[in-house]
């Protein structure tokens, strides 16, 4: 309503200006709802496979899919989004990979209350502890964890770790 009264002093089309921003900015945050970013480090391919077969399950699901490497992803541009993925195999000892993905994901616990995150990756010797440990993390944090721990497999993705990847996104889409 107050628009509308400034309109009468309005010269030069500003409320046209405004009505334009606004509308660009609503589409701007429907693409954010309706894209799910995929965000991964990956050393020999086995969490990429897995984030490949996360965003199949987006997809299916009926949403878009946009699977970054980490090096190329910005945490603050997850800000704004209210669902997304994240994977990352075990390294160090039962550990994030450190030069990248750790301090990515320090960011990310800074903003997650209140997300649905689903985390996903590869491990070789061991039995999912780092797994564990990032599920309790984000929950920490305020995310709820869809899936918790389901998404994990050992080396590269056989059946099953397919299946549960693509479940995975399917789940986030629904969110
Ligand atoms: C430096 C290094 C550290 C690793 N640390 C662990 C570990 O603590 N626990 C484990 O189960 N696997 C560990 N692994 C094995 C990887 O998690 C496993 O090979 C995984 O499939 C790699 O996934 P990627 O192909 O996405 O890099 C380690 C591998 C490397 C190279």
């Amino acid at each position: 309503m107050e628009e509308l009264l400034l309109a009468g002093n309005d010269t030069g089309g500003r409320l046209k200006q405004k009505i334009k921003c606004a509308a660009e900015s609503a589409a701007e945050m429907e693409d954010k709802m309706s894209k799910i970013a995929v965000v991964y480090w990956s050393g020999t391919g086995n969490t990429e496979a897995m984030a490949n077969f996360v965003a199949e399950g987006i997809r299916e699901g009926g949403k878009e899919a946009d699977v970054i490497v980490v090096d190329q992803a910005q945490a603050s541009d997850l800000k704004d989004m209210p669902v997304f993925a994240l994977g990352c195999p075990a390294m160090g000892a039962e550990q994030l990979e450190e030069s990248v993905m750790e301090d990515f994901v320090t960011e990310v616990e800074g903003f997650a209350a209140g997300k649905t995150i689903g985390l996903f990756g590869s491990y070789g010797w061991g039995d999912g502890q780092w797994m564990r440990d990032w599920v309790e993390r984000m929950q920490n944090a305020g995310a709820a964890v869809l899936g918790g721990e389901e998404a994990m497999c050992n080396e590269a993705p056989d059946e099953d770790a397919e299946a549960a990847c693509v479940d995975l996104g399917k789940k986030l889409a629904a969110v």
